[in-house]
């Protein structure tokens, strides 16, 4: 008997059944009252007393992985019932999964992409781990410039001339070393400055930096297209003013206020009660930058601008903390449906 037990329990383990009615037959098998464990328990009254305890324990062990395995084979079968299910259609499309919304910073990005593109500027991106010749040295800030320390950024110890690009005018530089004007091109990208994070400032943000360069390109067509830009983002009735400035890649440079379209000039706490809330930097390419990139400034002239889209956004949806940009709060994200 003992080693009918043996055998039993061995070929129990390895049960297996390719249809739902196999199963059945297995638990009638080894399980009715008839089956080859019920007969085992009948036998049972006759195990001598002394054998009675250990054969006992092995043979309600064997039962009980029987059930087991009985149990197991049957809801696998459940699992797939769909599946077996003949009647089942599956040629039904399934639930769509809800689409997602576009992250705010996306949809101004492709917003002034489509605003640029139509007025033929083409789209370029450069690398975000730059050196210090495009960052910096091309770009008329000399070592030591102390318009350097405005712009301080994450460096790599072992080697001071790789750092994380300050701002995206890095990739007018690229631009201007691998082409000839006439040049029409944006630059969007994220930029890393060594900032304290706040409601105002990161250390990680996003700019779009424009340049064109030709033949008599003046202060005039920079001053136009500001306008055009400002109108086409932020509507119609939108104005516009330039406050003289300082950046050494440009001569002269300015930067551009918008005015505020949250109190509609009035006064309010986004523009500091000013009516005016300011969104990029420009100016002329220094003649000096056109030829460090072998661009002759004899001939050329250009302009450049760069916005910070961040800033972009806050103003257009009234947004008053930066910091929700990057916290992926889906209560916040879910509030942006634009599509493109
Ligand atoms: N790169 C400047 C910054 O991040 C912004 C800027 C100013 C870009 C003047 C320009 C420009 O192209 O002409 O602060």
């Amino acid at each position: 008997m003992l080693e009918r037990i043996k055998y039993l329990t061995e070929e129990i383990s390895n049960l297996k059944a390719d249809l739902p009615g196999d199963v059945e037959q297995l638990r009638l098998k080894y399980l009715s009252k008839k089956g080859l464990i019920s007969v085992l328990f009948d036998e049972f009254r006759n195990v001598p007393a002394e054998q009675k305890k250990e054969m006992g324990l092995l043979l309600n062990h064997l039962k009980n992985a029987a059930q087991l395995k009985i149990e197991n084979l049957k809801s696998a079968f459940e699992g797939n019932k769909e599946a077996n299910d003949e009647s089942a259609d599956l040629s039904l499309p399934v639930d769509h999964m809800a689409p997602g919304t576009r992250h705010p910073l996306s949809i101004v990005r492709n917003e002034i992409i489509r605003i640029f593109g139509q007025i033929g500027y083409t789209v370029a991106e450069g690398p975000e781990i730059e050196d210090d010749w495009h960052n910096f040295s091309a770009l008329n800030f000399p070592p030591e410039h102390p318009a350097r320390d405005m712009q301080d950024t994450f460096f790599i110890a072992r080697d001071p001339e790789i750092l994380l690009r300050t701002h995206t005018s890095s990739v007018q530089i690229r631009t201007m070393e691998t082409e000839q004007p006439p040049i029409r091109k944006i630059f969007p990208g994220r930029v890393f400055r060594n900032e304290a994070i706040s409601a105002r400032a990161h250390c990680i943000f996003h700019q779009v930096e424009g340049l064109y360069v030709d033949k008599n390109v003046s202060f005039m067509d920079l001053k136009q297209t500001l306008l055009y830009f400002a109108r086409e983002m932020f509507g119609e009735s939108t104005e516009i003013r330039l406050r003289p400035s300082f950046f050494p890649f440009t001569e002269p440079s300015g930067e551009l206020d918008v005015s505020c379209n949250i109190c509609g000039g009035k006064g309010c706490n986004i523009c500091k009660y000013t009516g005016w809330v300011e969104i990029l930097g420009c100016g002329m390419v220094d003649p000096a930058v056109l030829d460090n990139c072998g661009i002759d400034s004899t001939i050329y002239t250009g302009f450049a601008f760069g916005m910070g889209i961040e800033r972009v956004t806050l103003l257009k949806y009234q947004v008053r903390d930066l910091r929700l940009f990057f916290e992926n709060d889906l209560r916040f994200l879910k509030q942006f449906t634009g599509t493109i």
